[in-house]
């Protein structure tokens, strides 16, 4: 079944959208798995397995639109940043990331200078603002699910697996973009070269058909084979130090703080991003 644009859409101008998008994750999972959005002028995928295969496909690239000049800019000044940084290190290694991978580049010439600057560049964007979500989206769905968090404060060995429970059911890696390399056919749909696609990480991660009771927060689930890192050759490099701090920082909140509770009068906000999904503000009693 194919809808109209109007009766159904992801539109995250929309604040009850923006606080529960899932509700239209499973309708266009169900209805329009590969959707168009005319607002978005992109297609939108809503199941596992095609949100995973998004990932790997080689007919879908992680080309950028040439019109994001802002971005361009900044990030021409965040490489001036870095070439600086590495001169000093140079000069002066210490014990950091900075200085092994100048070791590498130097020694074994493992990374090109331009590699060098981009590795120092992607691991500060992908580490920045990607845990600090992981731990607010974390207390949020615990606050909402108090017969789970009394299971964990119960059971501190279920950490790791609330970690990954909670990276499934309110992930922070709302959708990965591609863009189309060559045309193709997906679902009954022609994906044309140059078009925009978002792979909904947190739609494919509900999908029935990869998840029992897939709609359910539950922090002893095994096998939770999310997508939340993403797939194939760009698969997080910071997972396991994204799992470690997550841990350690739900764990202590979590035994300092057992019975902290949303206020009704200040309900939380959700920022409006296509790929980021993380709370503005989490305000607890
Ligand atoms: C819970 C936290 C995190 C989540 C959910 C997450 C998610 C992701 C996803 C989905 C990708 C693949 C993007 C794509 O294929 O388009 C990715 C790539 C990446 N992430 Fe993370 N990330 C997290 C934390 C971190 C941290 C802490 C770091 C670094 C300190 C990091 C560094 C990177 C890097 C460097 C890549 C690019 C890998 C490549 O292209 O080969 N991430 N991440």
């Amino acid at each position: 079944m194919t809808f109209s644009g109007e009766s159904l859409r992801y539109d995250l101008r929309d604040p009850a959208i923006r606080s529960d998008p899932y509700p239209v994750f499973a309708r266009l999972r169900r209805e329009d798995p590969v959707h168009w959005s005319p607002a978005l002028s992109a297609w939108l995928l809503t199941r596992y397995d095609d949100v995973r295969r998004a990932h790997v496909a080689p007919e879908l690239g992680q080309g950028v639109p040439d019109k994001y000049e802002r971005a361009r800019s900044g990030a021409q000044n965040m490489s001036a940043y870095f070439r600086e940084l590495i001169a000093q290190r140079r000069v002066q290694p210490c014990d950091d990331m900075i200085s092994r991978l100048i070791a590498a580049r130097d020694n074994d010439e493992a990374l090109s200078e331009d590699e060098l600057v981009a590795s120092c560049m992607l691991m500060l964007f992908g580490g920045h603002e990607t845990t600090t979500n992981l731990i607010g989206n974390a207390v949020h769905a615990l606050i909402n699910h108090p017969e789970q968090r009394a299971k964990l404060i119960a059971r501190p060995d279920l950490i790791g697996s609330t970690i990954e429970e909670v990276l499934r059911f309110d992930g922070l890696s709302n959708s990965s973009a591609r863009i189309v390399v060559t045309d193709h056919e997906l679902g009954g749909k022609r994906l044309e070269a140059g078009q925009r696609v978002f792979a909904m990480i947190n739609a494919g991660n509900r999908d029935a058909s990869q998840f029992d009771r897939a709609e359910c927060f539950d922090i002893e689930r095994t096998p939770n084979r999310h997508l939340t890192f993403g797939q194939g050759i760009h698969f997080c490099m910071g997972a396991s130090l994204a799992r470690l701090e997550g841990r350690i920082a739900l764990d202590t909140l979590i035994r300092r703080f057992p019975s902290l509770g949303l206020i009704d009068s200040d309900p939380p906000e959700w920022t409006n991003a296509m790929i980021m999904r993380g709370l503005r503000r989490l305000p607890v009693s």
